[in-house]
């Protein structure tokens, strides 16, 4: 079992490098890492300098939490994740929302590069998530699982609102404005890693998933459950495939190639949200 000691150790680490309060987390996906290089007057804190921090095994997600200024706003931006496939518990890959709760970080936004279930949708758009299917939550697999320390939040959080709707008004306004391609949906969380077979597409479809993902659903409701702010945002990084004997595939390649489209584009709607909002 973590403990909340755990966290504060992480903080401690973490707060020796810094001399900023950061205000706002941000967890940086597939592809996504490059966007942290844009922070100004940036810290750079190695995962492995951060007691208890789970590092990705993942080619291309870099190990760093950087701190540093965007539009002003103290950010602090994970370059990587860690993922439950990885072989990490779910306690495990959120490990690093728990810290930031504990470093006085009240909103987080997070993102993830996630395969388009959703025909409307076409690789490089963002999905702004307005709600989420968690199947690995739903069946036992959830953070939040096991004794619950009632100091950080309730045995049983509501998750109506997950997704902050000022954030989201903010995002779509930014989106609008720049000419961004977004839509709003359901994000559906899967494990992996193995990428969907075309009868799991179907399903996900119809039990109403416009975007597929392995990350981002148990770390909001680690975020929610400690009363963080959440904004997510999905970048649309392949389509994925529905049909059996299709001459078409998904690699992980594609998903890092799309990346670059998408990476400006977030970082577009980042700068714009957090120059709006009072947060
Ligand atoms: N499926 C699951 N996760 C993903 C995908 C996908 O098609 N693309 C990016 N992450």
């Amino acid at each position: 079992m973590i403990q909340r000691e755990d966290y504060q150790r992480a903080v401690s680490a973490i707060r020796e490098r810094i001399d900023l309060q950061p205000e706002v987390g941000l967890v940086l996906g597939s592809g996504l890492g490059p966007l942290a290089d844009t922070l100004d007057a940036r810290v750079v804190v190695p995962y492995e300098d951060i007691p208890g921090w789970p590092r990705s095994t993942v080619h291309a997600h870099h190990g760093n939490l950087v701190i540093g200024k965007l539009e002003g706003r103290v950010v602090a931006a994970q370059q990587g994740r860690a993922h439950f496939y990885e072989g990490y518990s779910m306690q495990e890959v959120t490990f690093p929302i728990r810290v930031m709760h504990e470093l006085g970080i009240g909103t987080v936004v997070l993102t993830n590069a996630a395969g388009g279930i959703n025909p409307d949708f076409e690789v490089g758009d963002l999905m702004l998530l307005e709600d989420h299917i968690g199947l690995p939550g739903l069946v036992g697999a959830g953070p939040l699982m096991g004794p619950n320390d009632d100091s950080v939040g309730p045995r049983f959080p509501s998750m109506t609102r997950a997704y902050d709707r000022e954030l989201r008004r903010c995002a779509l306004e930014v989106a609008r404005e720049n000419d961004i391609p977004m839509h709003s949906g359901v994000y559906f969380g899967l494990s992996g890693p193995a990428f969907e077979t075309p009868a799991e597409i179907r399903m996900i479809r119809a039990l109403g998933g416009d975007a597929v993902g392995m990350s981002t659903v148990h770390e909001v409701l680690v975020a929610r459950h400690a009363g963080m702010r959440v904004m997510a945002c999905s970048g649309v990084t392949n389509r994925t495939i529905d049909v059996v004997d299709s001459d078409l595939d998904v690699n992980h390649e594609e998903v890092l190639e799309a990346g670059k489209v998408i990476v400006p584009r977030l970082t577009t709607i980042l700068k714009g949200v957090l120059k709006r909002l009072p947060l």
